[in-house]
């Protein structure tokens, strides 16, 4: 057995936790809480041993702790980082590195520059075995992630004829649990967003993919605009969407209004924290016009990520095989299931 610790219980640690303490492998050794507040309570609550950094011990006098991060840390085979973008960076260098122990980055880091977490950005379809043997690891965010999931089986059966491939991100606004954290009333423009660097990294650096960002006031899942160009006619819809019939982490929704239709019925089928895990492809808004494909899908935001977490542990822990960790990922997430319901419930009407 394993032993796993979770630095930081927001949407991704708490996600992660509650998910992997369900594999026999893993033992769950405990969470880092960094602030004293009444979710330390709801940590403990849900069933975890809760450490805090050595020098904030006085302040967490009211709760029953289980001692300190940097100690714990001694007694364990693997970290997985989710503070808030940039601590995990000052974690490493403070902590995992004096400790030498390995540890799972999340999408706030960065793998370039002299704050570089990892030298290697994670996508599971792409280079699962090339985290074997790493010691620091750096999980791509949700929309790296989720385009990173489109462009490899695109890339893979089109690759001398993909020309180009422009896509707008249209990133939520808040997570659903950020209830504390208001919603401007407008649409915010990202200068230089990391994203297609991001992608570069595992696609490499000419892929002809150009990445524009802005932020809407939505808590309902990002969307992605991709329009993907080819060097003569495009394939048509209906070879595009058969294309991702079988991909992991992919739905083909027909009939959705909108990202919310998608997160409530996520919700009233009870998935865990509603996450689907997946990105939906709205079919019904796919076009195939001269040398273009226009495709548009939501991604589950926070959830889309937690799988992927999930196959990068046993990636650096057990070096499994790819369709076994695919296999023991897709049953841990009930994602054939979801998948099945999600299909169903907004499949074609005739
Ligand atoms: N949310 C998403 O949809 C999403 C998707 C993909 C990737 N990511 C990435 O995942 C990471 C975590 O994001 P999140 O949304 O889970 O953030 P979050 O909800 O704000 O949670 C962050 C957690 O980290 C804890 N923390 C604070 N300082 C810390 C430190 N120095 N070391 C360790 N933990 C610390 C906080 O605990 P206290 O309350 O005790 O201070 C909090 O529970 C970020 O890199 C983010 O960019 C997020």
């Amino acid at each position: 057995m394993k032993k796993v610790f979770v630095n930081g219980y927001g949407s991704i640690g708490s996600r992660i936790t509650k998910f992997i303490k369900g594999d026999p492998d893993i033992d769950v050794v405990g969470i880092g809480k960094h602030s004293s507040n009444e979710k330390v309570q709801h940590v403990i609550n849900d069933g975890f041993s809760v450490y805090v950094p050595e020098d904030k011990i006085d302040n967490f006098k009211n709760y029953d702790i289980s001692g300190s991060i940097e100690s714990v840390i001694d007694d364990c085979d693997l970290v997985i980082d989710a503070s808030p973008g940039g601590n995990g960076f000052i974690n490493k260098k403070n902590i995992y590195e004096p400790k030498g122990i390995k540890a799972i980055f999340q999408g706030g880091e960065t793998i370039f520059n002299d704050n570089a977490v990892s030298d290697i950005l994670f996508n599971s379809r792409v280079n699962y075995v090339e985290a074997f043997d790493k010691k620091y690891v750096m999980q791509g965010s949700c929309n790296v992630t989720g385009m990173g999931r489109i462009l490899n089986p695109l890339k893979e059966k089109y690759a001398d004829k993909l020309t180009r491939i422009d896509v707008t991100l249209v990133r939520r606004w808040a997570d659903l649990e950020q209830t504390d954290k208001q919603i401007d009333d407008t649409i915010e423009m990202t200068e230089n967003p990391h994203h297609g660097t991001d992608v570069k990294a595992f696609f490499g650096e000419d892929t002809p993919l150009f990445v524009r960002t802005i932020k809407v006031p939505t808590r309902q899942m990002h969307l992605h605009i991709m329009d993907i160009r080819f060097n003569a006619n495009a394939p048509t819809s209906d070879e595009i969407h058969e294309l991702f019939k079988n991909e992991f982490g992919i739905a083909i929704l027909w009939t959705a209004k909108g990202t919310k239709d998608v997160r409530d019925f996520a919700e009233s089928t009870k998935f865990n924290f509603k996450d689907t895990n997946m990105l939906h492809i709205h079919a019904n808004m796919t076009m195939s016009i001269g040398d273009t494909v226009q495709l548009m899908y939501s991604d589950d935001q926070t959830g889309l990520v937690i799988p992927e977490n999930y196959m990068l542990l046993q990636a650096m822990l057990f070096q499994r095989n790819y369709d076994d960790a695919l296999k023991r990922t897709k049953k841990l997430f009930n994602m054939d299931e979801k998948k099945k319901l999600l299909e169903e419930h907004f499949s074609k009407k005739d």
